[in-house]
């Protein structure tokens, strides 16, 4: 089986987010159960810096308003497509936006030539290439289902799934003549979205089948609550509606092998966490005592939750419990933290920023990881946390509610607690959260049990890479002969 899958992001070439880390884990795990996987990505500048040899399977004399060429090749163990067009990727910045943050103007015409580029290849313009599912995945290539329906590719199956229902490229009606689409895309069952064009919702429209990456996200965003507007819609779809937990590369998070780490560690010499500790601690300016570190990496903003965060800072700091903070986001949120940090010199430390080697550190030697998150589609530092025994302290929402077991009383003497959730997601309920963690971690004997269990789950791509092909299959016996 071949799926082409297409993507803004993948780990490790470019990352903003989850959405990497499971674009580029995905292909490695279907690749071990026989399935093929190749992927369709833009030729930012890192990304073009790091292949060498160029081999152009595919020429566009004109494509949005440049010159463009795709280039087929093999990077850290991924089959790439390499979508080269200099006047849309190559820029400085990140992938969606200059330094300063602020979204690129032209981003619609952006991912509008990933997704046409996308809807080409699905319709055999590279020869000796047919894919036979197509997977995209969020708003920047979900348009890419719409070409295919509108185009050559409409008998080739397809899967949208939604990472986050919060980003979905909405744009103006004026774009809709530069799409290379026929007129009759423009409908309600088409790209038209609210008077404009919308490319996610053209994606979910056009989809065969429709998945988000945990059961309890594909229930929530059918409700008002959670879908972002576009409820109505996914409840139209709900026959077409699948909820797949992620899995992690658990050959790159694997506390006994993991490079970054300053001491490596199993379940069985759990002690030997304590150097990575006393490294956060150095990091973090935090006081060295026995009492827990509970960590934060994340993006800072409202979706994470940290605003709620901030607010009870004062009270989790009364707790006993010290908080390692790495992140970056909004320049409120980064000043509310620093500005706690501030207050509570030796008890919270803040570091503004990205940094991938410090995020496995801290997952190696925190006590704990809070994610307080408003909504959460699956989250995966939670899963990082579970395999590293950083016991997960998390909001009761999407992929957070599906991959921690509560530590209440019944799973605690059954021995099958792995973390602690709270709701509603609110400061009392996290203080309260933090509480029951500083009493079981007060006890060797819990808390030893916590982080066992969690380093037992199964945290892998196994069981969803399974899912996944299931569905992959399903969709192919769908096809018209
Ligand atoms: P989202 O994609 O919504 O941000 P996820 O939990 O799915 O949330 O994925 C976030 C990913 O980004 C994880 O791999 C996490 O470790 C990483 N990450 C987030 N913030 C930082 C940071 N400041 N430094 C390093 N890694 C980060
Ligand atoms: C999104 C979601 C996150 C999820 C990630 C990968 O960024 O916010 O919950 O884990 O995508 O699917």
């Amino acid at each position: 089986m071949q799926v082409l899958s297409v993507t803004p992001e993948i780990f490790p070439l470019i990352k903003t987010g989850g959405l990497a880390d499971v674009t580029g884990a995905l292909p490695i795990a279907l690749a071990a159960k026989g399935v093929s996987m190749r992927t369709l990505m833009p030729g930012f500048p890192t990304v073009m810096a790091a292949f060498k040899k160029k081999k152009a399977v595919l020429q566009y004399p004109l494509l949005q308003g440049g010159k463009a060429s795709v280039h087929s090749v093999q990077l850290a163990g991924l089959e790439l497509f390499v979508l080269d067009a200099p006047h849309l990727f190559d820029r400085p910045g990140g992938p969606y936006g200059d330094a300063s943050g602020g979204d690129w103007p032209d981003n619609w015409r952006r991912f509008a030539a990933l997704s046409q580029v996308g809807g080409d290849i699905a319709g055999g313009a590279i020869s000796g290439y047919q894919p036979d599912i197509v997977h995209a995945h969020d708003w920047q290539s979900a348009m890419t289902l719409a070409y295919m329906r509108y185009g050559k590719a409409v008998g080739v199956p397809s899967m949208m799934t939604v990472h986050n229902l919060a980003f979905q490229g909405q744009f103006g009606a004026g774009i809709f003549g530069e799409l290379g689409l026929p007129a009759a895309a423009m409908a309600l069952d088409g790209v038209e979205y609210y008077g404009g064009v919308g490319f996610l919702k053209a994606g979910l429209q056009a989809a065969w089948a429709i998945t988000t990456v945990s059961p309890t996200y594909a229930q929530e965003i059918r409700s008002p609550e959670f879908g972002m507007g576009l409820d109505g819609l996914i409840n139209m779809r709900s026959s077409d509606l699948y909820g797949i937990v992620n899995g992690i590369d658990i050959g790159i998070w694997d506390p006994e092998t993991d490079k970054h780490l300053v001491s490596n560690y199993t379940a069985e010499t759990l002690d030997a966490r304590t150097p990575n500790r006393a490294a956060v601690e150095a990091r973090f300016s935090l006081e060295p005592d026995g009492s827990p570190i509970v960590c934060v990496v994340s993006r800072l903003t409202w979706q994470k939750g940290m605003d709620i965060l901030a607010t009870a800072v004062d009270g989790i700091v009364a707790t006993g419990a010290r908080l390692a903070i790495l992140g970056s986001g909004d320049a409120g949120l980064e000043g509310a933290l620093l500005a706690a940090a501030a207050r509570h010199r030796g008890r919270i430390g803040v570091v503004v920023g990205y940094d991938e080697a410090l995020s496995h550190i801290m997952q190696g030697g925190c006590d704990a990881i809070v994610i307080p998150s408003r909504f959460e589609p699956c989250g995966l530092t939670q899963l990082y946390g579970l395999r590293y025994g950083c016991v997960p302290v998390v909001a009761r929402t999407g992929g957070l509610a599906d991959t921690v077991i509560d530590a209440n009383e019944a799973a605690v003497s059954a021995g099958v607690a792995t973390g602690f959730q709270f709701a509603p997601n609110n400061g009392g309920a996290l203080l309260h959260a933090m509480r029951r963690l500083v009493d079981a971690h007060a006890d060797p004997a819990i808390w030893k049990s916590l982080q066992r269990q969690g380093m037992k789950a199964d945290v892998s791509w196994d069981k969803s890479a399974e899912k996944y092909i299931e569905l992959y299959r399903s969709l192919l016996s769908k096809r018209v002969a």
